[in-house]
Order: C-alpha cells, then structure tokens, then sequence
C-alpha cells in the first residue's frame, strides 16, 4: 500500500477544488474507503503481521489526513482570496434589480417547499404537526424505539454524542464516555416525545434535522431532514398505510395510481417493517419517476412495534398503529433531478434561482 501514497499525496495536492478534495477523502478514508478497509482486514493477520502492516497504515492514514488538511486549507484560503479581489463592491450604488421585479425576491429553498408541499398533503387528512428537540438522550433516540444497547442498529446509526461535563478527560476514547446526550440520528424520537404529551388516538407528521456521522460526497451530508409520520387508533392495520403511502407518492409525484412496491425489511420499532419503492425507468441516461421495470426506494414504514406502545404507556391491545420516515433529500434529489446533495445547502444563487419557488 505504501507504494500507492506518493500518487495519492500527489492527487491530493493537485486537487482543483474542496469537491473533488471530499471525493478523494471519501473513496480512501470513508466508511468503505481503501484505507479504511485496510484497517478493518487487520483483524484476519497474524499478531506479528498485524503490529507491522498496522504500523504501515497508520503511518500512510497520518500522512494523507496531514495532506488532506493542508490541501484543504490552502484551497480553501485561495477560494476566499479570489473571491475578495472579484467581488470589490461599490456599495454607494443603487441595486441594479427595480424594485419589486422577480430578480429582487429571494424564493423559496426546494428543500422547504417540498416540506410545506407534504405538510399540506398531510394537513388535508387530518394530520397534526409535532416538533421534538435535536439534541436527544438515548432514552428517545433508541431504547424507547425498541433499540436496547447491545442492538446492532445503535452501531449503524453512526451517531454523533455530545460530551457532558462530566468529562474530566478530554483524550479518552469516545467509546469510554457517558453516552447520554447525542444529536438525533433521526426523527422517530418525535413519536415518542408526542406519546409523552397525548394519548391516542393521533395522527402526527413531523420532521426537521437529524445528524449522523456519515461521509460527505455526493449523496451523503452530515445533516439531512427526516420526515416522520405516525398514525393511532383502533383497529389500524397494513391495509391503512398501504393506501395513504399510495396516496402519497401518487400525489408527489403528480402520477396518478404511480405503481408502488412494499419491500419486507427491518426496522427495531416496527412489525411487520417495510421499506417501499418506486417504479421508475431510466431512459438516455434520465430517470423517469413513475413508470418502467426498475424500482427506486422511498421510505421505511411499518406497523408500530408493541414494545414501543408499552415503553410509551400505550396498550398494544387496545391501540395500533404505523410509522413512517421519509429522507427529504433524497426525495427532493428525485424529484428535481439533482444529482449532489451538497448543492442544496450551498446557497448558490443561480442554483437557488433555478431550484427554488415563488410558491409551493
Ligand atoms: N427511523 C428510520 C431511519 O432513520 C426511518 C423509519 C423507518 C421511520 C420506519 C419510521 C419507520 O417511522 O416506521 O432510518
């Protein structure tokens, strides 16, 4: 691997912009990143071999993130740099836009359209909103939802935790901290903080930021926005939620009776769980949202898990209820043709120009 260090260093310096920079961190130090991977096959060598090639990597994983920081400071100080000498303003004259025309108004961001797009959509069948904070404790962000602490899925959740006071060492391993306090990993922990206010039956939708300790490229952000819906009454079954979510993408998607698949899958706080697609066909490279033999995936849903309805003072006999949750970027990305996450938050104005509205 050593070998290859001195072409990496070289494509790191030679990098044109922090894009192609977070590309290049990512496809080598990401979750699935050539290093990354290197560290991770270490567990099969010989202690021997392990101490030697793990010295290695560690030294070529020191020396690229040395080289990813510096490169990434200088782009970053040219960027600025550039950006001062073009942009001497003579702040004395008068705007070029009349006032009141089109070009004088800002718009509305398509990630907040999207969301009061769905709002309304929600609204009209009766749907309450419910908000819940972004800094979490475990207790709402996995236990309550069914996920205890030897549940894998905590580990998948890539979460970021907040170091409390307590901390006297700040050097100690992240692993060997009090883990109480965390940025949400995502916004099921509204459905809990709702049951502590009401009772059923509800019907809620929510959504709002969730953080999770991700790469950063083209499909992935550190932050994102996570729609959640939750729906308890008597006698609530699959059949409810297959046809609101019909319902739904039918009408987002403005293709009536659009097809929709119910995929089986996992998730700790449902049972039976569902992840659905869309169909879809892709045709001289562009994606068609409604139509064709190909399948794109959507949201998680499911029937809300019992334990759940108990750890919320709800009886599971008495009520039932589904879930939703649904990543707005990813359906604001389909349904614009967007193909970097990253441009969304960007505040580019000719992007916002194209993207955003007057109107939802
Ligand atoms: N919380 C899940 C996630 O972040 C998404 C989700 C799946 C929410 C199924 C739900 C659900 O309410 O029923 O991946």
């Amino acid at each position: 691997m050593h070998t290859q260090l001195p072409l990496w260093i070289d494509t790191i310096q030679t990098a044109a912009d922090t894009r192609q920079l977070d590309d290049l961190k990512a496809s080598l130090m990401g979750k699935t990143g050539t290093v990354t991977l290197a560290l991770k096959n270490l567990g099969q060598l010989s202690i021997d071999e392990k101490k030697a090639k793990g010295a290695e990597i560690n030294a070529i994983r020191d020396a690229l993130i040395a080289a990813f920081t510096a490169k990434f400071d200088a782009l970053t100080t040219e960027a600025i740099n550039k950006k001062l000498s073009a942009e001497a303003v003579d702040i004395t004259l008068p705007t070029r836009h009349a006032v009141g025309s089109q070009n004088s108004i800002g718009r509305i961001h398509t990630l907040t359209s999207l969301m009061l797009e769905i709002k309304d959509f929600f609204y009209k069948r009766g749907f309450t909103f419910a908000e819940g904070p972004e800094v979490e404790d475990e207790w709402h962000n996995f236990d309550a939802l069914n996920i205890p602490s030897h549940h894998p899925a905590r580990q998948n959740h890539d979460t970021f935790y907040i170091k409390t006071d307590s901390l006297s060492n700040m050097n100690e391993e992240p692993s060997q901290l009090p883990h109480s306090h965390l940025l949400r990993t995502h916004t099921s922990t509204v459905q809990i903080r709702a049951l502590a206010k009401e009772k059923p039956p509800l019907r809620l939708i929510s959504f709002g930021r969730v953080y999770r300790s991700d790469d950063l490229d083209a499909t992935h952000t550190p932050m994102f926005h996570q729609i959640e819906g939750l729906v308890l009454d008597k006698g609530i079954h699959m059949g409810h939620l297959k046809g609101l979510i019909r319902e739904f993408c039918s009408t987002l998607f403005g293709v009536s009776n659009v097809p929709v698949r119910f995929r089986p899958s996992f998730f700790p706080f449902t049972e039976p769980s569902a992840e659905v697609d869309i169909a879809c066909s892709r045709k001289d490279g562009k994606l068609m949202i409604g139509e064709g033999g190909d399948w794109l995936e959507l949201l998680g849903c499911g029937m809300v898990h019992p334990n759940v309805l108990t750890n919320c003072g709800v009886d599971p006999a008495e009520y039932q209820g589904f879930a939703f949750g649904i990543g707005l970027e990813r359906l604001c990305m389909l349904k614009n043709g967007i193909i970097d996450i990253r441009q969304c938050y960007e505040g580019d104005d000719a992007w916002l120009k194209h993207f955003g509205s007057f109107s939802f």
